[in-house]
């Protein structure tokens, strides 16, 4: 038993939604988490007080609108351990999604030919597997899957098996977004490098969990999404290795990533501003540092006990259900943030239904990793997403909420 005290919640306050809904119990964090007021306190003040467009005018508030940019890349390039010197290795788009295409279509084509393989996991979202599934398609290369176990993990063995000497790209989510399990990550990527190859990390749902350092992992890219680490919408961040940065192309193209253009060509900025093209969402940007100030203000390790005490806690819980089938490990220890189950013989978007009713938010779908249900022989289940702002009550209400499931449906 933990001595966490998931009883109390002393952060609930932090965050004006959870705040002013205290009927709420809002257990969908892995598909945005909310924000605290300190980051809709950055949002508010940038546009009363900074909005200019950044990098094009020389005039004070232009200026402070780029300095906003700025400070914001050196935090995140010392918050992923990337070390303050990469602050001009953190590129800015607008999310996740745009970060793994970006290594996909601009990247891989650099150093994948006909023959060679890319692997991922099987429980990638389609966000880290759509951009692989097209790029290997346009190099004549194989997309090769590396498999989990019925614990959701993926064992050497299999690691083994699959990376190999044609292996010159391994793209793997940090933690799962259905399973919530933590991946091999820095183990996989020493398999990748003894070949020469790559190592990619979609860090979606493990930056809102866990301490991240990538020069621990020894990753060759980063992707996260600021709307998932309590900060805003519309920006996502991708950290690389300086000497991969520079060497590839851009991506998209346009104001703002060129150094001269002329009739026939142009000139690319240096990194970052060369992944940049457009207007930056400056304010977004502001906010996302805000939203780190807070995660740094709250501590990872205190995250990290009150999540593993929740965890616990939910697992518990659930497993007095018989009516409830669990997706994933069954250890909660192996879990960060997600908790996926089925209500047997009730379709999840029903579940779903019900609990709205009762005021409780999950998600119920295919959560945008179809080929991972199929591979565990389902095509939806329910997930419940859990941040450490949530507390026992929270989680009570979910059960109380699947327990009038069970009674409506005459579940189990
Ligand atoms: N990727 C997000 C989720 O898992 C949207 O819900």
């Amino acid at each position: 038993m933990s001595s966490i005290d998931i009883v109390a919640n002393p952060y609930k306050k932090d965050f004006p939604l959870l705040d002013t809904m205290p009927d709420l119990a809002f257990l969908d964090s892995a598909a945005t988490a909310q924000r605290p007021q300190k980051v809709l306190d950055a949002l508010d003040s940038f546009y009363k007080t900074m909005n200019a467009n950044p990098l094009r005018g020389l005039y004070e508030l232009s200026l402070q609108a780029t300095e906003g940019i700025n400070n914001a890349r050196k935090h995140i390039a010392s918050f992923i351990g990337a070390g303050p010197d990469a602050a001009c290795d953190i590129v800015f788009n607008r999310n996740t999604s745009e970060s793994l295409n970006l290594v996909a279509k601009a990247f891989a084509p650099t150093v994948l030919e006909e023959g060679d393989e890319v692997c991922i996991t099987i429980m990638e979202h389609h966000s880290n597997m759509i951009p692989w599934q097209q790029v290997c398609k346009e190099r004549g290369a194989k997309l090769v899957y590396m498999y989990c176990d019925t614990n959701g993990l993926i064992t050497e063995e299999e690691m083994q098996t699959k990376i190999g000497p044609k292996t010159k790209i391994v793209a793997a989510g940090h933690v799962s977004n259905v399973l919530g399990v933590i991946n091999p990550i820095k183990r996989m990527g020493e398999l990748v490098h003894a070949n020469g190859g790559y190592l990619v990390v979609d860090g979606a749902q493990s930056i809102p969990h866990l301490a991240v350092d990538v020069r621990e992992l020894d990753c060759d890219f980063f992707a996260f999404s600021a709307h998932k680490i309590f900060g805003p919408f519309g920006v996502g961040v991708l950290w690389g290795k300086h000497e991969l940065l520079d060497a590839m192309p851009p991506f998209l193209t346009g104001g703002e990533m060129i150094e001269s253009v002329s009739e026939q060509d142009a000139v690319w900025s240096p990194v970052p501003e060369k992944f940049e093209a457009g207007t930056q969402d400056a304010a977004g940007i502001f906010a996302t540092n805000a939203a780190l100030d807070y995660v740094e203000s709250i501590g990872y390790e205190a995250m990290e006990a009150r999540e593993a005490a929740l965890m616990e806690y939910l697992a518990r819980e659930m497993g007095k259900l018989d009516f409830i089938e669990v997706v994933g490990p069954d250890d909660p220890a192996l879990r960060r943030g997600a908790f996926s189950f089925n209500v047997k013989g009730v379709h999840p978007h029903d579940v779903s239904g019900i609990l709205s009713g009762e005021n409780v938010a999950i998600r119920a779908g295919h959560h945008c990793a179809q080929p991972l249900l199929l591979f565990l022989g389902m095509h939806t289940c329910c997930r419940a997403s859990i941040a450490f702002y949530n507390d026992t009550n929270d989680i009570d209400r979910l059960i109380e909420a699947l327990e009038l499931v069970g009674r409506m449906f005459n579940a189990g």
